[in-house]
């Protein structure tokens, strides 16, 4: 028997069962074999049909010679850890949609799997329900890679969304995230760039194979964004989002960040709306693709760790070949010298704008305001040609 077991079981971890029980067929005949959910662990109580699945004793999965792969949905870098570790140790497969895991600890636990001759699998840890993984390290592994970018937070792209539709303020938008049961009470890693943080870090690892941490990126979120900014740049056929982005430089050093940018309609991602997720990877031969689809969500996330599952019982005498090294800070070159256009709203009338910034494209101006878009320069240098005027609010211009 192929035996699973889930560590979790929130809303990805339920999902995973539903999955694994609706689609039964279809799964046993892609992993060639069938599956069996055999344990849920979780020091909660678990619904009717799964209670007689339900052990708090992780140790006697782990002893059960049945358990062949584990799904880790219990997120963090905590216990989740201890568990991944000790499964991966105990020669299990260990798939999981845990982001912030994979992000700090990927490079070692992938290393751990590789000695321990099993698979450590984390296709929904991006993008939830959208492949993306698996195409960078599969179908795009003829191309080098030199830049990947997109929207990879569903909740700031709401709040984005309901700012520009509906020329709601932040503070609004994400009360309104809230009440649609997107957005957390405490809703500070989506909307300041964390959780985008995390998944251009796995994106970069697996395009350029290095572990690039978290810690190491500027991250911005997206509560600097006004109603007037999302009104100005829509005005001018752009619109707001939070990109996650990195950029291979010619010199073997990383350029990785997070921020709001403000991306023009002929460029897919503009069209990008709600909770939708959307990758735009650019390889030496394939030239520009895009992934896209529901980046979160119970079903979908659900999808992606049940691939990852079948996967694993497929590969289980041999490995998937997905690793990166270790890395350190010097790999990232500061994303402040790449160069773009950037939107500016400064307190300043438009005559004295276009007097500084005679090629500006003027968005939008009203007595002692206009917003504009700039010529290409770096970060230095935008800040040098703004030095005298009064910036309230500063964005990249994407592609
Ligand atoms: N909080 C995340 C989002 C969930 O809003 O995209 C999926 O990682």
């Amino acid at each position: 028997m192929y035996g699973i077991a889930i560590l979790g079981f929130g809303v990805v971890g339920s999902g995973v069962a539903e999955v694994l029980d609706k689609n039964a067929d279809r799964i046993t005949l892609g992993a060639a074999r069938e599956l069996r959910l055999k344990y849920i662990v979780d020091i909660k109580d678990v619904p009717d049909p799964y209670k007689n699945l339900l052990t708090r004793d992780f140790g006697a999965v782990l002893d059960d010679p049945d358990v062949r792969v584990v799904a880790e949905t219990i997120g963090g870098a905590g216990i989740a850890y201890e568990y991944t570790r000790r499964a991966l140790e105990a020669g299990k497969s260990v798939v999981t949609s845990n982001k912030e895991l994979v992000a700090l600890h990927g490079c070692e636990l992938l290393r751990l799997a590789r000695e321990r001759g099993v698979n450590y699998l984390f296709e929904a840890s991006v993008g939830g329900g959208i492949p993306i993984l698996r195409p960078i390290t599969q179908c795009l592994a003829a191309n080098k890679i030199y830049e990947i970018y997109g929207i990879l937070n569903g909740t700031t792209n709401y709040i984005l969304t309901a700012m520009i539709k509906q020329g709601a303020s932040f503070e609004d938008a994400l009360r309104l995230a809230q009440a649609s049961g997107y957005a957390e009470a405490d809703p500070s890693s989506d909307i300041d760039g964390i959780d985008a943080c995390r998944k251009i870090c796995i994106l970069a690892d697996l395009s350029f194979g290095r572990h690039i941490d978290p810690d190491w990126l500027k991250t911005v979120g997206i509560r600097a964004v006004t109603a007037a900014d999302t009104a100005y740049a829509d005005r001018g056929g752009y619109k707001i989002k939070l990109l996650g982005r990195a950029v291979a430089n010619g010199d073997g050093r990383v350029s990785a960040y997070v921020a709001p940018h403000l991306v023009p309609a002929e460029n897919l991602l503009a069209g990008v709306e709600g909770v939708m997720n959307a990758i735009v990877v650019r390889g030496n031969a394939i030239g520009d693709v895009m992934f896209y689809g529901a980046g979160a969500g119970k079903l979908p996330t659900a999808s992606a760790v049940v691939a990852d599952i079948i996967d694993a019982a497929k590969h289980e005498h041999s490995r998937k070949l997905i690793s990166w090294d270790t890395g350190e800070p010097s790999m990232l070159r500061d994303s402040a010298e790449l160069v773009s256009r950037w939107y500016a709203r400064v307190a300043a009338d438009e005559a004295k704008i276009l007097t500084a910034f005679p090629d500006a494209e003027v968005l939008g101006a009203v007595s002692g305001e206009t917003a504009f878009v700039t010529g290409e320069t770096s970060k230095a240098g935008i800040d040098a040609a703004l030095a005298n005027f009064g910036v309230l609010s500063l964005f990249r211009v994407i592609g």
